[in-house]
């Protein structure tokens, strides 16, 4: 297995995770791709490793290149196992190197991993470490998403190298944006976006004004999973996407995610669809059974309005529902209308509990409707003047 130069003397190392279908909750159709890059100066130096299993692919990358006895700096930007797995066998083949984390990658490196004789270069944003004819610098982004993430940033390559941030999970033969189409990378980009950073978006702005204030100029952004964006063009693309998404600003559009067991709640979600389309706003329809949580909470990262249905089972939130609503609890999307709707059969009252987990959000919520057994005719025309109502709201 080769490297690949995406700068000259700066190599792609990183594997390829063909058949990866899951990351941690998050369903990954495309695979994912754990990204390394070895820069090669007088100071030879690696940045980040790959998922453990895929240790074997990286190692070969680096060892088309150079022996592992010549590195001299292992930078790591985060610890989350996906970049850190390989580093305990990186280490044990090149005792030498030091590694280059903040304080909290080392005691993330530490919880994981018997670090025993591990040495390390401790940097806080704006250090720079000399490897020869570069520079390397770095930025700390807390809790972007875990509190030892951090950026490195190459002054005389013009290159970022972000880890997760600017991510995407996809693997494809393509290593560069544009050698693969640009509306499915920002689609995979807007996916990772709203599972994994979508809660950290203060922190996320906060890491874009560093970078400002540092006066980064950037020409590659060369992120930890997927596609490398190259060029001011694309830079300027992803940067812009960011920033809309760290601000939380939401566009005319609705989503409406349901489950059903007699087909009541689906009735009601193809009501609130029909009313979204005649108000001529963009709307999506996702029944539960069928689609995964994680790609629902792609299309409600921007969505102004968010609609929720619900059957009862057993006097409790449907659980595919339920599972729904603590995801995205967890990912807190601010800034939605919404309204949770739904079905049951002798006791009322769990739609509310829908609504409250919409209140607990921040969200400007509509009182909840919800129906003994299957809508009637009567019922789905009040719920269709609900739902134009909320429209307005
Ligand atoms: Fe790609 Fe937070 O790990």
């Amino acid at each position: 297995m080769k490297a690949v130069e995406i700068k000259k003397d700066v190599y792609w190392v990183g594997a390829r995770d063909w058949n990866l279908r899951e990351f941690h909750g998050y369903n990954t159709p495309d695979g994912s791709t754990y990204n390394s890059y070895l820069i090669m100066d007088d100071k030879i130096t690696l940045v980040d490793g790959v998922k453990g299993y895929m240790t074997a692919e990286q190692l070969a990358r680096v060892r088309s290149i150079v022996d592992f006895g010549k590195i001299s700096y292992v930078v790591v930007n985060h610890v989350e196992q996906d970049h850190s797995g390989s580093i305990p066998e990186i280490m044990k083949l090149a005792p030498q190197a030091v590694i280059i984390t903040n304080s909290a990658g080392k005691m993330a490196l530490e919880a994981h991993f018997d670090t025993t004789d591990w040495q390390y270069q401790i940097i806080k944003t704006g250090d720079v470490v000399n490897i020869g004819k570069r520079n390397l610098s770095f930025l700390t982004t807390p809790m972007l998403h875990w509190p030892d993430s951090m950026m490195t940033y190459v002054a005389e390559d013009k290159l970022l190298l972000p880890n997760d941030g600017f991510g995407q999970h996809l693997c494809v033969e393509a290593l560069f944006v544009k050698d693969y189409p640009n509306d499915l990378v920002v689609k995979a980009a807007k996916s990772y976006y709203a599972n994994i950073l979508l809660p950290y978006g203060s922190q996320a702005e906060k890491a874009l004004a560093s970078a400002g204030e540092m006066k980064l100029d950037i020409d590659m952004i060369a992120p930890s999973h997927g596609l490398i964006w190259s060029g001011k063009d694309e830079v300027a693309q992803i940067l812009g996407l960011y920033d809309t998404w760290a601000q939380g600003k939401n566009v005319r559009k609705a989503v409406v995610v349901y489950d059903t067991m007699w087909g009541a709640t689906a009735k009601l979600a193809e009501v609130a669809m029909a009313e979204f389309q005649d108000a001529d706003i963009p709307v999506v329809k996702y029944n539960l059974g069928v689609t995964h949580i994680s790609d629902v909470m792609t299309d409600v990262l921007d969505a102004e309005y968010v609609l929720v249905g619900t059957p009862t089972l057993n006097n409790q939130i449907f659980p595919r529902v339920a599972a729904f609503l603590t995801y995205m609890k967890g990912l807190a999307p601010k800034g939605k209308k919404g309204l949770a709707f739904g079905s049951y059969g002798w006791r009322p009252g769990v739609v509310k509990e829908v609504k409250q987990v919409m209140d607990d959000l921040g969200w400007q919520t509509a009182e909840s409707f919800e129906e003994k057994y299957t809508p009637k005719s009567d019922v789905l025309n009040r719920f269709a003047e609900k739902v134009k109502i909320f429209i307005g709201s």
